[in-house]
Formats: structure tokens, sequence, C-alpha cells
């Protein structure tokens, strides 16, 4: 049986109609264009492809967004005079520093520099605690995204085992603590699995939903999940390029082989990816909208 396959592309044109409209009002009811700061350190190609959809998300959706590029030996104190700016700036209602940032710089106190209220990528120590309490303004983008995904796709999470491989702060951990939540979280039962969890497969197989987020090409293959499965596959792994010189990219998921065995699965490219552009944009939005209370 073939898999349905969970686009996210589709999914994340719907959102971004909505938020279109949101944009509209923001401008001609308040005057207020919602903006964003992108800020990039050194020239990590991944980085850069990602800082540019970012910014063109920016231009497409009406809003406005200030890119600065800096050199990799860019030096910490520089980084955080920049954010400092950025947090004075009222043009700027979110701020997102793309990480990885080079090893000299300790990306936890660029991250705790940042305004909490500009934290669109709810990174802030501060929004992470919210998030496990459940009283978050912001979701972070890539959990939020995938959480829609299977929302907009119609599978119902409650009571299900979602089995989270990946213990990033990026998207494991807060992944593994929305899907626990209670609605509107996934009110899922979840087991987190990481590089320390001792035979992989075993908790693999009992996932109704599995969400993978590993960094590694091919982790899971058609073996370790049963019949029925939703496959959630966060991975975006460059594994060569085409003649032209265009990435070609791969997920952490085998999808041959699983989607086989699946119910549902994310494509890659065009399943998470484009959902956690959006739920950014989504992001800050709801940091303009919160100045004007
Ligand atoms: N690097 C990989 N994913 C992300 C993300 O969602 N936000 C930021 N700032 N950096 C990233």
């Amino acid at each position: 049986m073939a898999a349905k396959l969970i686009k996210g592309t589709e999914i994340s044109k719907q959102i971004r109609e909505q938020i279109t409209k949101e944009i509209e009002e923001l401008k001609e009811r308040h005057g207020v264009t919602p903006g964003l700061a992108t800020i990039l350190v050194g020239d990590d190609p991944g980085s850069k492809v990602y800082v540019g959809q970012k910014e063109k998300a920016c231009g497409k959706l009406g809003i406005y967004s200030e890119r600065t590029d800096l050199p990799a030996n860019t030096s910490e104190q520089d980084v955080l005079a920049l954010v400092a700016k950025c947090n004075e700036n009222p043009n700027l209602h979110g701020i997102l520093v793309q990480l990885p940032l080079p090893k000299h710089i300790d990306a936890t106190r660029v991250i705790d520099a940042i305004n909490p209220e500009k934290d669109v990528d709810c990174f802030h120590p501060a929004n992470v605690g919210k998030l496990v309490i459940g009283t978050g303004r912001f979701l972070p983008c890539t959990p939020h995204g995938i959480m829609e995904l299977l929302r907009r796709s119609g599978i119902d999470t409650a009571g299900k085992h979602a089995v989270v491989v990946g213990r990033s702060n990026i998207v494991g951990k807060p992944i593994a603590n929305l899907m626990l939540q209670s609605p509107p979280g996934g009110n899922a039962t979840v087991t987190l699995c990481h590089t320390g969890t001792k035979d992989l497969a075993t908790y693999t197989r009992m996932a109704d939903i599995l969400i993978v987020a590993v960094g590694h090409p091919k982790t899971i293959t058609g073996d370790m999940v049963k019949e029925g499965v939703v496959v959630i596959d966060v991975g975006v792994n460059r594994i060569g390029k085409t003649p032209e010189g265009k990435a070609i990219l791969a997920g952490d998921v085998d999808f041959d082989s699983v989607q086989e065995k699946a119910a549902a699965i994310t494509p890659v490219p065009g399943g998470v990816g484009p959902m956690t552009i959006t739920m950014l944009m989504k992001n800050t939005v709801e940091a303009a909208r919160a100045t004007l209370a």
C-alpha cells in the first residue's frame, strides 16, 4: 500500500493566504507593517539558502525584512550589539539569528540577548518555558509546522503513541512537548529517542506517529516501522549535486521502503520545510499584532 503524501507545500499555501489577509488588515486598520530581522553569520551554504527563503517569503507576503550577513570571523560582541540594535528598532517585530553560529560564538548567549517578545523562533528560555507550560504566544516554527501538517491532514493524535527521534532544541524537544500537551496540543503518549537510545527500532516499531529529526539520511528504514504509521520526516540532508550544480536533498527517512508500510508520510523536499518558513511568517505577524495591545 502506497502512503498518502502529506504535502507541506500545499498546506503552507493555504496558511500563507490567511497570513496575507492578516497582514493587509494590520496595515490598513493599524498602519503597522510586520518587520523581521534576519541575521546570518558565516557562509554555510544551507543556512544561506534558508535565510534567502525566509527573506523571499517576507517579500511575497508583504512583511518588511532587514537582512544582515556577517563574515564568519565576526566577534560575539558584534553579533550581540546587532541583536541589541534590532531589539530597539520599532520597525522590527521579529529577530531571527540563523543557527548554527560559528563555533567561537556562544549561541546561548546570543539567543538570551533577543527580546523574548521579538523571539519569533521561540528559542529564548523564557519562551521555551512557556511552551512547556502551555502558555506561550509563540510556538517554535518547525514543531508548529508539524502540528499544523497533522491537524490539516486530519490525523488524530489523541491517545496515539508518538515517537520522536532526535533531541535537538530546535525540533526534538519542542515537538515532544507539543505532542504531549492537552488539546490544542497533540494529547499523545510520547517517547523521545536520541543517540543514547539502545535498540532504536524497538521504539520506532511501536510508533503510531513517527517524527524524525536526526540530520542523517536513511536513518529510518522500512523494517523499523509498523504498518499504518504516520511519518513526519524533518531531515534535509544534502546528499549530492545535480549536473547543473543544484543540491540533491534527502530526508532522514528512507522514503521508498517506509512509504510501502506507512499510511501517510511527508516528502523531502515539499513536506516540513515550507511549513517552517510559513510559521515564521505567522509568528512575525503575531509579534507585530502584540505591539498594538
Ligand atoms: N537553523 C535550522 N533551523 C533553524 C530555525 O528554525 N531557526 C533558526 N534561527 N536557525 C535554524
